[in-house]
């Protein structure tokens, strides 16, 4: 598995500059409704856990832990995503806003909770500072595979 995914490496990197490139086509015409002069690049997304590689998950740990970026994921979830005061655990299979899966993680970083189901605080979209392509999807993969062991 690990001998797999170091392997993958290369293909990881160039999914992720595919997926920045993307990611932020998305973004825009989020913001400008069918406005689709710049349109999104042909390219499909891949939310394949397969394509999940080490150097993404260590990324994604950091952005969690608040060591990248502006904002601290571990501050409402808790370290390791695991006893947070203010947030649900991500560790365990139950899922309030998605389906739980990598791609259902992903919307649900970016888009935040705003009508929580169990806590009584909001989650901002990214947790409060935007997130690049590349960030987005390192810190949903890591969210992803702490909790499909
Ligand atoms: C300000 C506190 C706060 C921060 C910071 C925060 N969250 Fe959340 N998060 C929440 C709350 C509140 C909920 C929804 C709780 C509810 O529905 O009762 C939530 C829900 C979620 C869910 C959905 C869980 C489910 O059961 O469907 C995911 C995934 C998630 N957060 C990931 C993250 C990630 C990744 C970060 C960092 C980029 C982050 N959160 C930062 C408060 C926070």
């Amino acid at each position: 598995m690990m001998r797999m995914s170091r392997m993958l490496l290369p293909a990881g990197i160039a999914v992720a500059t595919l997926i920045a490139a993307c990611g932020g086509g998305e973004a825009a015409k989020e913001q400008e409704g069918d406005d689709k002069d710049d349109a999104t690049p042909a390219v499909a997304v891949s939310f394949d856990p397969s394509t999940i590689t080490d150097a993404e998950l260590a990324l994604g740990d950091s952005i969690f832990h608040g060591l990248i970026g502006a904002t601290s994921c571990q501050s409402c979830h808790g370290a390791g995503g695991v006893n947070g005061a203010a947030a649900p655990s991500l560790v365990d299979d139950k899922w309030l806003h998605s389906d739980g899966s990598f791609e259902g993680i992903h919307k649900t970083i970016a888009s935040g909770v705003m009508t929580p189901k169990e806590f009584s605080g909001v989650m901002p979209p990214f947790g409060g500072a935007p997130l690049d392509a590349a960030k987005h999807r390192a810190v949903a993969a890591y969210v992803y595979k702490i909790s499909h062991k």
